[in-house]
C-alpha cells in the first residue's frame, strides 16, 4: 500500500494539516443505537451485511453495526451520527443539496451551509482511491479541460446496498480528551453521499445513523487518514455492554493507545494477516478452538485464507454475532451440546439459532468456556457473555452462527469482543487484546 503514489500524497497532505501534538490521540465515545435492536434484528442485520459469496468484493460490508460515532463536519460543524466500521474504509455521510428552508427533518449533511465544504476534482490523486459509479468508470478526466469536474464515487457493500456521491474535502471537529480543546482536522476525504440504496444503509437497520466510520486498513479510512509520523497508525476501543443499566460508555481511540491503559500492561497480540481480495479487512488466523479446555479436532486449514481470498477470519466491529466457517462451527456446536447442563429450549430454531438453554430460575448458570488459539501464542478466552445471547427471559442461546465452506469467511464480531480493549496497531501489523484496559478509560 505504502508504495502507493497516491497514497503518499493524502498521507503528506495530512502531514501538513494536522495539529503536531507527539503521541496525542483522539478519542470519541462510540454511542449505542436507540432503541436496541432485539437479538433478532440483529441477527438479520449482521446476515445481510455478510450475504456475500466471497470476500471478493472490496469493502465488503455494511453499515448495521451497533457502535456509533458522533462526529462535527463542516463550518460551522454539523452534528452527525456514523456506524463506526471496522469492515469498512470509506467515511461517508447522506448529504442534501438543500439550499434555504431546510427542514430540520432532514437527517443529512448540507454541504451548501458549510464553508470549508469542496469536491476532489477528478484529477486529484485522492480521486484514484475510490471506486467510481459504472457509468463514470471509463470517462476521460482532463486536469486542463473541465476545471470542475467532481470527484464521482460509488461505494458498495456486500448485500448490494450502496452509496453514491461525490467524494469530498471537509473539517472535522472532535473531542480531545487530554485537554478540554477541540480538535479540528482540515480537509478529510469523506464520501458525500446524494444516493443510498439497500437495506442495510437505508430504513431501519441502519438505526438512524447519517453514514459510516470506515475504520478498516485501506488509505482512505478514517484510520489511515489520521494516522501520520505524530500520530502512530493505531487505534482501539473497547465495546462496553450497553443492555447494562445505565449503559457504560465505550471508546474509539485514535492514535497511541493511552499510557494508562498500556501500563495494565497485559496486552497479547496477534498478528494481522492480509487478503490481497480484500485489502480492507483485519484478517487474524485462529489455530484451534477449545470447548471446556478440550481441543476440538479441527484442522487449521479451516480457518486459512485460500489461493482465491476465500475464508480466514475477520474482525468486525459492524457485525454483531460471531460466524465460524463450517465445519469448525458444527464440531463446536456438537461440543456445547455435550457439555451444556442446561434443559435444551426446543424453540431455539424459531429464534434463528441453533442451541438455546432455558436459565430460568437459574441464579448462575454455568456455560460451557469456549476458548480460541490465535497466531503468535495469543489466546481469546471470552467470558460466557460475550457469545451467548439472551433473546427472551430466561433464554440464552449460542451467537455463533455457521458460515458454509467456500461461501465466506469467519467473523470475530462485537459481541466476542465485548469487554476487551481491542487495539489495532498497522504500524507493527497486529492486533492486540486485553481483559484489563477498559476501567481505566
Ligand atoms: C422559505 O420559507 C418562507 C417562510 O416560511 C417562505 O416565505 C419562502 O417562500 C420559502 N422559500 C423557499 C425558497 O421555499
Ligand atoms: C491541475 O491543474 C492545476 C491548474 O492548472 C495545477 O495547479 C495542478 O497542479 C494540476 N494538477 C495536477 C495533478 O497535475
Ligand atoms: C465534547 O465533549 C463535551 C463533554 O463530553 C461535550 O459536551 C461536547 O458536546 C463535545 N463536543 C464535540 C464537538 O463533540
Ligand atoms: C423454562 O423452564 C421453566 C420451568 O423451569 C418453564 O416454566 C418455562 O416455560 C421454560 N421456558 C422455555 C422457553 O422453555
Amino acid at each position: 500500500m505504502s508504495s502507493h503514489p497516491s497514497f503518499f500524497f493524502l498521507f503528506f497532505f495530512l502531514l501538513l494539516t494536522l495539529p503536531h501534538y507527539s503521541s496525542e490521540y483522539l478519542k470519541l465515545p462510540l454511542l449505542p443505537p436507540t432503541p436496541l435492536p432485539s437479538p433478532s434484528q440483529l441477527l438479520a442485520a449482521d446476515l445481510r451485511r455478510l450475504s456475500v459469496k466471497s470476500p471478493l468484493t472490496s469493502g465488503a460490508a455494511t453499515g448495521s453495526g451497533q457502535y456509533f460515532a458522533d462526529l462535527r463536519l463542516g463550518s460551522p460543524p454539523q452534528r452527525l451520527l456514523l456506524v463506526a466500521d471496522t469492515g469498512s474504509d470509506l467515511l461517508w455521510v447522506k448529504c442534501s443539496a438543500c439550499r434555504r428552508n431546510c427542514s430540520s427533518s432532514i437527517s443529512a449533511f448540507l454541504p451548501r451551509h458549510s464553508t470549508s465544504f469542496s469536491p476532489h476534482h477528478c484529477y486529484d490523486s485522492p480521486c484514484q482511491l475510490v471506486p467510481h459509479p459504472p457509468s463514470h468508470k471509463n470517462r476521460l478526466c482532463h486536469n486542463r479541460t473541465k476545471l470542475h469536474t467532481p470527484c464521482r464515487y460509488q461505494y458498495s457493500y456486500a448485500d448490494g446496498s450502496t452509496s453514491t456521491g461525490f467524494f469530498s474535502k471537509e473539517t472535522i471537529t472532535l473531542n480531545t480528551t487530554s485537554s478540554t480543546l477541540l480538535t479540528t482536522l482540515k480537509k478529510l476525504s469523506f464520501g458525500c453521499g446524494f444516493r443510498t440504496s439497500g437495506p442495510s444503509v437505508t430504513g431501519h437497520s441502519f438505526n438512524g445513523a447519517q453514514g459510516v466510520m470506515g475504520l478498516g486498513r485501506g488509505p482512505i479510512s478514517f484510520t489511515s487518514q489520521l494516522s501520520n509520523t505524530n500520530t502512530k497508525h493505531t487505534f482501539s476501543y473497547c465495546l462496553l455492554d450497553y443492555t447494562l443499566s445505565p449503559p457504560p460508555t465505550s471508546y474509539l481511540t485514535i492514535g497511541p493507545t493511552p499510557n494508562d491503559a498500556v501500563s495494565q500492561n497485559s496486552f497479547t497480540y496477534t498478528p494481522l494477516l492480509t487478503n490481497p481480495f480484500s485489502p480492507s479487512f483485519y484478517y487474524i488466523s485462529i489455530q484451534s478452538v477449545s470447548v471446556d479446555g478440550v481441543r476440538l479436532p479441527i484442522s487449521e486449514s479451516v480457518f486459512r485464507i485460500d489461493a482465491h481470498g476465500n475464508g480466514g477470519t475477520v474482525v468486525d466491529s459492524g457485525t454483531t454475532l460471531s460466524f465460524l466457517a463450517e465445519p469448525a462451527y458444527g464440531k463446536i456446536l456438537a461440543a456445547f451440546r455435550l457439555r451444556v447442563r442446561l434443559p435444551a429450549v426446543e424453540s431455539a430454531a424459531t429464534l434463528g439459532f441453533d442451541l438455546c438453554v432455558n436459565v430460568s430460575g437459574v441464579a448462575r448458570p454455568r456455560l460451557p468456556r469456549l476458548r480460541f488459539r490465535l497466531a503468535g501464542k495469543a489466546v481469546l478466552s471470552p467470558p460466557a457473555g460475550n457469545y451467548f445471547i439472551e433473546p427472551a427471559e430466561g433464554v440464552k442461546c449460542l451467537a455463533v452462527q455457521p458460515v458454509r465452506p467456500g461461501s465466506g469467511f469467519s467473523v470475530i464480531g462485537n459481541l466476542m469482543q465485548q469487554g476487551y480493549l481491542f487495539e489495532f496497531d498497522l504500524d507493527r501489523s497486529r492486533i492486540g487484546f486485553t481483559r484489563h484496559g477498559c476501567a481505566v478509560r
